[in-house]
């Protein structure tokens, strides 16, 4: 208990003030949990405003159109977290009469709601004793009691669950859970922890230690890049049209539909983000039914591919790098094991 008092005894001297902490509507408690899931509070702050103002209510925003929830969402990145909120807001609207729920594990099953957001939003606006474990609680549990578990292992995570249910607070859930985050948010940082100012640092395994910032451990994951691509499989009459792959990157020499790499996921660009630089060489340009989705796995990289089947007549223009062959004919060129896969098929 003395962990749990000490640290809300500083919160209630050193808390910052948020707007999403002046209420206790568990809707807006849950947008600006989802606001925040990856984005840091300065940015969140007028999204979150915003997003509240024109949609006050959980019925408001199941009624309102996706492309209105993406635009205000514009910017934030992570959209599926957007999409993902409206369509639990009509859920709420439609089992729920529009109530947001109030037991946990009607909470938990919302779309996009995990452990984390689930305990926050009910401890937040309903009192309930759930521990919201998030990257902050793990920095700090791990390093206050010196916790060696792996924060991406299942064991790991169970073990900071147990940890958290028992030190935490049940009688002020909503004060241990936003102290918690703050305390990992201004004192307890990751590579810089300000051990001096912490309220904890008399009982703290870790204070003023050189080691605390290797806390909380992780696996040795690999860091993977993920990259998303767009082909285009043209084909003019028997004809079709591959590119060699030049320059640094992979798969360098290796032969190609025409591509074009994307920023972000396909299904969060329009058609003229990506198909104006590949449809430059092609009159009458005409993409055919859905694309077919592959991933590749390299070493470092995650490569999301969308092979999109396209008519259209080529124009022979100087200076283009594509190069006309037979379709018969491919079987010739050395491509990627990515079209490897796509063409075989
Ligand atoms: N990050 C995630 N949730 C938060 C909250 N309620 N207050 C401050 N930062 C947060």
């Amino acid at each position: 208990m003395e962990f749990a008092n000490k640290l809300i005894a500083w919160y209630q001297a050193n808390a910052r003030e948020l707007p999403w902490r002046m209420t206790k509507d568990p809707y807006k408690i849950w947008v600006s949990e989802i606001i925040l899931q990856q984005t840091r509070v300065v940015q969140g702050m007028d999204y979150y405003l915003r997003f509240i103002e024109r949609f006050p209510d959980v019925v408001a925003l199941a009624d309102a159109s996706e492309d209105e929830v993406l635009k205000l969402w514009q910017g934030l990145g992570y959209y599926s977290r957007a999409r993902n909120m409206r369509e639990a807001a009509k859920r709420v609207a439609e089992k729920f009469g529009g109530v947001f729920p109030t037991e946990y594990s009607d909470v938990r099953a919302l779309k996009g709601v995990g452990d984390y957001t689930a305990a926050a939003i009910c401890s937040f606006a309903y009192d309930l004793p759930y521990p919201a474990v998030d990257g902050n609680a793990y920095r700090v549990l791990s390093r206050v009691f010196c916790v060696d578990e792996l924060i991406d292992s299942p064991q790991g995570k169970r073990a900071f669950t147990e940890l958290s249910q028992e030190v935490m607070d049940r009688k002020r859930p909503a004060l241990y859970n936003q102290a918690m985050m703050d305390l990992g948010a201004t004192i307890c940082l990751p590579t810089a922890p300000n051990c001096e100012a912490c309220p904890l640092r008399e009982m703290c395994a870790l204070s003023g230690s050189a080691e605390a910032v290797e806390y909380p451990k992780k696996g040795k994951k690999l860091v993977s890049r993920d990259r998303y691509f767009v082909y285009l499989a043209v084909e003019d009459g028997e004809y079709t049209y591959l590119r060699r792959r030049e320059g640094k990157d992979i798969w360098k020499g290796l032969y190609e539909y025409p591509m074009v790499e994307l920023p972000r996921p396909l299904t969060e660009m329009g058609d003229e983000d990506w198909l104006a630089p590949l449809a430059a060489d092609f009159t009458d340009l005409r993409l055919i039914g859905q694309p077919v989705m592959k991933k590749h796995i390299l070493t470092h990289q995650n490569i999301h591919a969308a092979f999109f089947r396209a008519e259209g007549h080529f124009l022979h223009r100087g200076g283009s790098d594509f190069i006309e062959l037979k379709r018969s004919q491919l079987g010739e060129f050395a491509v990627s094991r990515l079209m490897e896969k796509y063409l075989s098929e």
